[in-house]
Formats: C-alpha cells, sequence, structure tokens
C-alpha cells in the first residue's frame, strides 16, 4: 500500500468538499468517500490483510483520512445551513421587555400570622416569643401540671431525651404556646398584654391536626382584670377575623391553669349561625380560654389578690381553615402551587 496514494486520495476528497455547492452534492461525496463501496471504506477494509508492521502504520495513517474527511464534511454542511439563513428576515427587537421569572407570594400561614398580629397589636397587644425547645417547667409544671399528672396526656407532648435540668425537668418541643404565659410574667413588667405566635409540635396526624403547627396565645394581666375584658376580647377578635356578624359563646371547660376554663366557639362560617352539617347547632370550636389560675400567677412571681388576668389560646391553621373553608390541614404544609395559588 502507497501511502502517497492515500494522502493523495485524502486531498482529493477534502478539496471535493470544498467545491461542493450543495447538500446534495456533499451527500454524493460522502457516499463517494466513506459509503459502504466508497474509496476510504475500500481502503481501510484492505488493512487486515497486510503484514503485521505495515498494517500497524498504515492502519493509523488511513483511519487519520478517514476521520479528517468526516470532519470536512462535518464543517462543509455547517457552512451549507448557515447559507439557507437569510439575513434579512432574521432579526432581534433589543427593546424587547424581558422575561420576568415568575414570583411567589407569602404563604397563607405566614400572612394569617400577619394579620392576627395585626388585630391584636392594634388593641395594645405586644408581640413576644420564646423557645420553641422548651423546659417540662414552663410547658408542664408551672402551668398548675405536676409530673404524672393525667392531664399532660392531652398534649401528646415530643420529649427530648438528651437535655434534663436538675430544677426544669425534661425539655420538650413547645406543644402549646401556653409555654410562654409563666415566662412572659417572669419579665416583671406589669401590665401584661402578651401575644405570642409560635410553631407547637404534638404526637399526630389527620385532616385537621399535624405535628407541626402554629397557635396564638393571649394573656393579659392587670389589675381587675374579669371574664368580660376576655369576652369582649374574643368578640373583637372574632368580629376582626371572621367579619362583622360574629359572635363567639364560650362554655364551661377544664384545664390546669385557668379556673374558670371555657371552650370558645364562633358562629359557624359556613351557615352563619342557623345550624348545619359543619358545625355543632351553629356553632364552631375555636379554641381554649380562661382566667389565669392564681397559682399560674404566683407562679410567675404576682400577687393573685392584687392582681387578674386572662388567657386564650388558638390554632393559628385553625382559625383559617375556618375562614377560608379549607377541609384539610396537610394542604398548608404540601408546597402544591394548584392550592397555594388561589391565595
Ligand atoms: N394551651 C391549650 C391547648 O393547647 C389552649 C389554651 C386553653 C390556652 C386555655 C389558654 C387557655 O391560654 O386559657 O390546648
Amino acid at each position: 500500500m502507497d501511502i502517497n496514494k492515500i494522502q493523495n486520495l485524502k486531498n482529493q476528497a477534502i478539496s471535493s468538499i470544498l467545491e461542493a455547492k450543495s447538500d446534495r452534492e456533499l451527500e454524493e461525496l460522502r457516499i463517494a468517500f466513506l459509503g459502504r463501496k466508497g474509496e476510504i471504506t475500500q481502503l481501510l477494509k484492505k488493512i487486515p490483510s497486510l503484514n503485521s508492521s505495515e498494517r500497524k502504520e498504515m492502519g493509523q495513517i488511513a483511519n487519520d483520512v478517514k476521520r479528517a474527511v468526516e470532519q470536512a464534511l462535518a464543517d462543509a454542511k455547517k457552512a451549507e445551513a448557515v447559507k439557507k439563513i437569510d439575513i434579512d428576515k432574521e432579526w432581534l427587537d433589543v427593546t424587547a421587555p424581558g422575561k420576568k421569572p415568575p414570583l411567589g407570594h407569602i404563604h397563607l400561614v405566614t400572612e394569617t400570622i400577619k394579620e392576627i398580629t395585626e388585630i391584636f397589636t392594634k388593641i395594645g397587644f405586644t408581640r413576644v416569643a420564646y423557645p420553641e425547645v422548651e423546659w417540662d417547667w414552663y410547658s408542664f409544671g408551672r402551668l398548675n401540671m405536676p409530673a404524672n399528672h393525667p392531664a399532660r396526656d392531652e398534649w401528646e407532648t415530643l420529649y427530648i431525651d438528651k437535655l434534663k435540668h436538675k430544677k426544669y425537668g425534661r425539655s420538650v418541643l413547645t406543644p402549646h404556646t401556653s409555654s410562654g404565659q409563666v415566662r412572659e410574667m417572669e419579665k416583671r413588667k406589669l401590665p401584661i398584654r402578651m401575644l405570642n405566635i409560635a410553631k407547637c409540635y404534638r404526637r399526630q396526624s389527620n385532616v385537621s391536626h399535624a405535628p407541626m403547627f402554629y397557635q396564638f396565645e393571649t394573656l393579659v394581666v392587670d389589675k381587675g382584670i374579669n371574664v368580660t375584658h376576655l369576652k369582649g376580647t374574643l368578640d373583637y377578635f372574632a368580629q376582626q377575623y371572621f367579619g362583622k356578624d360574629q359572635k363567639t359563646r364560650i362554655r364551661p371547660f377544664h384545664f390546669q391553669f385557668t379556673e374558670p376554663s371555657f371552650e370558645v366557639d364562633v358562629t359557624c362560617t359556613v351557615c352563619g349561625g342557623k345550624g348545619c352539617q359543619v358545625c355543632k347547632g351553629g356553632w364552631l370550636e375555636l379554641g381554649g380560654a380562661g382566667m389565669v389560675h392564681p397559682l399560674v400567677l404566683k407562679h410567675g412571681g404576682i400577687d393573685p389578690e392584687k392582681y387578674s388576668g386572662f388567657a386564650s389560646g388558638f390554632g393559628v391553621e385553625r382559625v383559617l381553615m375556618m375562614r377560608h373553608k379549607i377541609p384539610d390541614i396537610r394542604l398548608l404544609f404540601g408546597g402544591d402551587l394548584r392550592f397555594l395559588n388561589q391565595f
């Protein structure tokens, strides 16, 4: 096999490719050189029959030629494609406005927290924040629930075993915002008008309960505070948040940290109070409330002979689900845009 002949073949192939004037001509050249019966293909076929010393050298040269011709063909095809572009028809409007990336909005839960904050700060409450990982002491002990008291079972608490304190006991993921009550009293600033909105955790999961959720807690301590102040504040909240015709009702209940204690209902948002399948005779349950237990005041260093107070604790998700008629709490934490974009 003659090296010169091979080089000539390569030169011939490349110069024909460069002269080709159409895609069709290029295709004909490809077949002539690289097709099944093409000249270069034929050459490569002969290589295995050469003696071993020639085989290596020739094999390399022939392969280089094949690659060079393939490259020349590819380049020529690209050049043909560019030639087809009609420059007069192609244009770019540099003044056109850019495409805006999609923008999200504040999550419904965050929006509700903001709204609740505004409703209460308007009448003199101050928003506070307390630890998310809390001592048993503040979550239960100081709220009149001694160790092993059965009332604790209602909270389905998540304990953190590794953290224990001689005085404050075990640590927990705050099961309710009432943990902030005695912490607030310990600030030693009276009167108190506290609004504690925070994440709470309980071992629970169904359409209306999530393991992580938000509560908002009010605590008022001053001279001469009585149930009418509590009732007035509850009505004010219901009217601000649910609408001006809303009323609240308080029913006797039991909590360890309030005396008397109540469950609070609000006019049903579905039937407007007439009574329907969703509510109990025109009422929907909002949460718990009551007059602060004298012992809790004492635990916070406040003299119950001089001061009294009320407290309430409601679920943020619960009130917003009532207002927007959302059937499943998990929708709020799922991140599904088909749901979230409706708000
Ligand atoms: N902490 C209670 C709960 O999570 C709710 C509650 C009841 C809060 C009565 C209060 C109250 O402030 O007075 O179930």
